[in-house]
This record gives structure tokens, C-alpha cells and sequence, in this order.
């Protein structure tokens, strides 16, 4: 045997995308490739890449100009561009960086194996195809490096709604889901591997829908089904969109204990003229409708969204709509972006609002945010959590985990609790974090 290769992997962008590189790093385990962390000595540097706004695209390039000395020290070296920049842009990266030998978009990293094998050739490979077999099909079973207690597990990939800001429709494909068989398949597989809590992954993957044992099912049907399997003791799942929380998924809210009390549930903005500019196809009275109903379902709910703000023809009293949706509605976590304008998507081509504009709207909103954020943690302080504690802290002694609530704890603890949950009192609200005492073991 040949002395593994070494393959070192910088991701970018969603979730999504670190599911997928732990995948690549799987496929090219069968090439030979063993992952590393450091780009120094690798034989094959991947960007997995983003391409949702501006600033992430351009950073792919600036990223390739720094492995440029590497190259040049070691032409042997293989460089490769993958994810959703590389499905935009294809050929046009070896145009601008031509020390790239390989482009992969997301849909064809099953057929990476194929690929290095041209690349040990020293040919080039670029695949940026929908295939019309499913990559999860081809891709080889899961041998995660890791053996963190929690993991990401893709059920559903692509969009078919088109935002008019939105690139996720032309990097990732139309909407595709996977068979519930494969789906539990691989969860049994995790949870054998020591995996407590399982992230459900999809661009819009309220909006799966599967082939199951007894015909379609919904996420609901999923998450139930998922429930049984021992050893997963946490589901979660993320992004959502409003149009396809339905009422099982919402009563699953209140009835599946596995079902961790967190929504993600993008809203992008609070002004209706500007949500059906967006085609987000709901007005903001049937977002905070929606939100009522699950949070009857689940008062504690913690709640967390995106916002867009400066998209083309939003006024001052739009961005007011937002403000007041936020302050109504009420979020725990919060993500919120300045509109970038992406070629291609139908938004790109309207009257853009000016920069500063833009920047004054988005510092005003994160200081409503970030009070909100606050607030809910402050609410913490005094009660009782679960927490799936992961690593140790800082100080000596600690662990750090998550709650229920995807806070992030830190408790006094025995290294031997890695990996299970435990009940925390909360005694203090920190910047970023909560801190407390164990109460059982
Ligand atoms: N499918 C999810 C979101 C996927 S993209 C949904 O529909 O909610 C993640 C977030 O990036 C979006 O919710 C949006 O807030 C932000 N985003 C997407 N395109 C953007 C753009 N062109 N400019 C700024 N933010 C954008
Ligand atoms: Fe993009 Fe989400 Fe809209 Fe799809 S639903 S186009 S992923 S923002
Ligand atoms: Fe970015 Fe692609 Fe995810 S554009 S946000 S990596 S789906």
C-alpha cells in the first residue's frame, strides 16, 4: 500500500455544504485520501464554496490566490473548486484561476473517484451536471472521521421557489428528496456511531417529501419515524420555509419529545410589498398567523430567522414593517444580510437601494436583534436545560454543549459525560453563551 494521500477541505457557506464535504472526504477516502487539517502539505486543497452573496463568491478567489506559492513549490499539487460557486460559474474559475484542476458542483460528487482518476492523470475535470442519477445512491456509506455525538444529515436539496434574490434554485437544482428508507438507513448508521442528535438538512426541507414504506411521507411522518430509533435522542431540523410548515410538522412540534423546541423560520422581511417583490408568496399577517399556531403548539419555541434588508425598492417605511414584524414576533437567534445583488436572479436587474441606505438599515436591525437575543437568553437564567455536551471547555473542568434551545452551555462536568445529555440549571446569561451546574449526572 501507497502512503494515504492528503486531502485538505475548506467549506464555506450553509450546513449543507458541511455535510457535503464530510461526504466528499468519504468518496475520496476510496481514492486513497486521508483528511488533513492544513492546506501546507495536502496533496489536493478543495474549497467547497458558497455562492448566496457577493462577498462569499469573491472570497473563493482571493482563498485560490493564496494556495498560488503551493502550487508553484509543488505542481504535483491538485486544486479544486466545489459547491455552488462552482456550479455558477464552471469553467469560468479555470478562466481566472487556470492553477485549478478540478470543478464539482454539487450535484456530482458521487462521480469525484472518476474524477481524481483524470486528475492522477493530469487531466483536468470539471462536472457541473445535474445527473439524472441520485448522488446519494452512488456516494459509498458513512465513515465519519469525527466521532462528534451530533451530525448533519441531508433529506432533501434544491428549491423550486425562486425567490428573485436567490441563487439557491440555479446552484443546488430543482427540489429532490430522498427515500425515507435511506434516510433512516443512514441515521441508524450514525446513531451506532455514537450520534445523539441529528440536524435534518434541505434547502426548504419542510418541503420534503419522500418515497416511504406506505407511499409519500412529509417531514413529520420522517421526524416520527426517525424518533424511534435508539440512541437519537435530539432532531432538529433546518432551513424552513412558511409556505410548508403544515400541521403535522407543527403538532409534531408539540407532541415528538425528540423534537428540540427551535424553528428557523425565514421571513426575509415584514413589509408586503416587498415580500411579494421578493415572490416569497405569503404577506407578513400569515407569517405572524403561522408563527401564533406553533407557538401555541410549543410556547417555549425558540425562534430564529433571516432578514434581508436594502432589496430593490424597499423604502423607509418597508424597513419599518420589518422592525415592527421583529418586535412582534420576537426572535432567540437571528441572521441578517444586506441584499447583494446576484447576477442571473430577476432582483439583479430592478433599481438598486444605495449602499449607505443599506448599511444604516442593517446596523438599526441588528440592534433589535441583537436586544431580542438577549432577552432570550437572559430567560434562561434560573431554569433547567438538557445539554448534549460535546468537547471540554476553556477552564479546566468544563464542558460545553448545547441546550435544547441550540444555546450554547458550559458546566462543570466529567470528561466521561462527552457525548450525552445532561440536565443543566442555568445560573448565568454570558455574552454568547450561558453557563451552569449540573443537577443530575
Ligand atoms: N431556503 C431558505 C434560505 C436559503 S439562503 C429560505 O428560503 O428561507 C439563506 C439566507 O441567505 C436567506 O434566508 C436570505 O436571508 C439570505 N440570502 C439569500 N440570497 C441573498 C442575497 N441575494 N442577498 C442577501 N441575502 C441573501
Ligand atoms: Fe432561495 Fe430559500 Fe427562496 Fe429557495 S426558498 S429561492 S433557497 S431563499
Ligand atoms: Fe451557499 Fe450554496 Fe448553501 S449558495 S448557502 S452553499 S446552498
Amino acid at each position: 500500500m501507497s502512503d494515504p494521500k492528503k486531502l485538505f477541505i475548506k467549506t464555506y457557506g450553509c450546513q449543507m455544504n458541511v455535510y457535503d464535504s464530510e461526504r466528499i472526504a468519504e468518496t475520496l477516502g476510496g481514492s486513497g485520501y486521508t483528511q488533513v487539517e492544513s492546506a501546507d502539505d495536502a496533496d489536493m486543497i478543495l474549497l467547497n464554496t458558497c455562492h448566496i452573496r457577493e462577498k462569499a463568491a469573491e472570497k473563493v478567489y482571493s482563498e485560490l490566490g493564496r494556495f498560488r506559492p503551493l502550487k508553484e513549490a509543488r505542481p504535483d499539487l491538485r486544486i479544486g473548486v466545489a459547491g455552488c460557486v462552482a456550479q455558477a460559474e464552471g469553467e469560468e474559475i479555470i478562466r481566472r484561476q487556470p492553477m485549478v484542476d478540478l470543478v464539482v458542483g454539487p450535484q456530482s460528487y458521487h462521480r469525484l473517484p472518476d474524477m481524481e482518476r483524470r486528475l492522477a492523470k493530469g487531466e483536468r475535470a470539471i462536472d457541473t451536471d445535474f445527473p439524472e442519477e441520485d448522488k446519494f445512491d452512488h456516494l459509498p456509506g458513512r465513515r465519519r472521521a469525527n466521532r462528534a455525538p451530533t451530525a448533519f444529515l441531508t433529506v432533501q436539496e434544491g428549491c423550486d421557489k425562486f425567490c428573485a434574490f436567490c441563487v439557491v434554485p440555479y446552484t443546488r437544482g430543482a427540489e429532490v428528496s430522498r427515500s425515507a428508507d435511506r434516510i433512516l438507513e443512514e441515521a441508524r448508521m450514525l446513531a451506532a456511531d455514537g450520534v445523539r442528535e441529528v440536524t435534518l438538512l434541505g434547502q426548504n426541507v419542510n418541503a420534503y417529501h419522500g418515497a416511504g414504506a406506505d407511499g409519500e411521507w412529509d417531514l413529520a411522518r420522517l421526524i416520527w419515524a426517525l424518533s424511534e430509533i435508539n440512541g437519537l435522542e435530539r432532531i432538529r431540523f433546518t432551513t424552513s420555509h412558511p409556505n410548508d410548515m403544515n400541521e403535522a410538522l407543527i403538532e409534531a412540534h408539540r407532541d415528538c419529545a425528540k423534537l428540540m423546541p427551535y424553528l428557523h423560520l425565514p421571513v426575509q422581511s415584514g413589509s408586503d410589498k416587498v415580500l411579494k417583490a421578493m415572490n416569497r408568496k405569503h404577506t407578513a399577517a400569515d407569517y405572524i398567523g403561522l408563527i401564533s399556531r406553533i407557538r401555541a403548539a410549543r410556547p417555549d419555541l425558540l425562534l430564529s430567522g433571516d432578514f434581508i434588508v436594502g432589496f430593490p425598492g424597499e423604502t423607509e417605511a418597508d424597513f419599518e414593517d420589518t422592525l415592527s414584524l421583529i418586535r412582534e414576533v420576537g426572535y432567540g437567534q437571528s441572521y441578517s444580510f444586506k441584499y447583494s445583488t446576484r447576477p442571473g436572479t430577476p432582483a439583479a436587474e430592478r433599481a438598486q437601494v444605495d449602499e449607505a441606505t443599506k448599511t444604516d438599515r442593517l446596523h438599526r436591525l441588528q440592534a433589535l436583534l441583537s436586544e431580542q437575543q438577549t432577552d432570550a437568553q437572559e430567560a434562561m437564567v434560573g431554569r433547567e436545560v438538557g445539554v448534549l455536551f460535546e468537547k471540554v471547555g476553556r477552564e479546566p473542568g468544563q464542558l460545553i454543549g448545547k441546550s435544547d434551545h441550540l444555546h450554547a452551555v458550559s458546566a462543570p462536568a466529567h470528561e466521561s459525560l462527552i457525548g450525552q445529555i445532561g440536565r443543566v440549571h442555568i445560573t448565568a446569561a454570558l455574552s454568547n453563551s450561558l453557563s451552569g451546574v449540573l443537577t443530575t449526572g
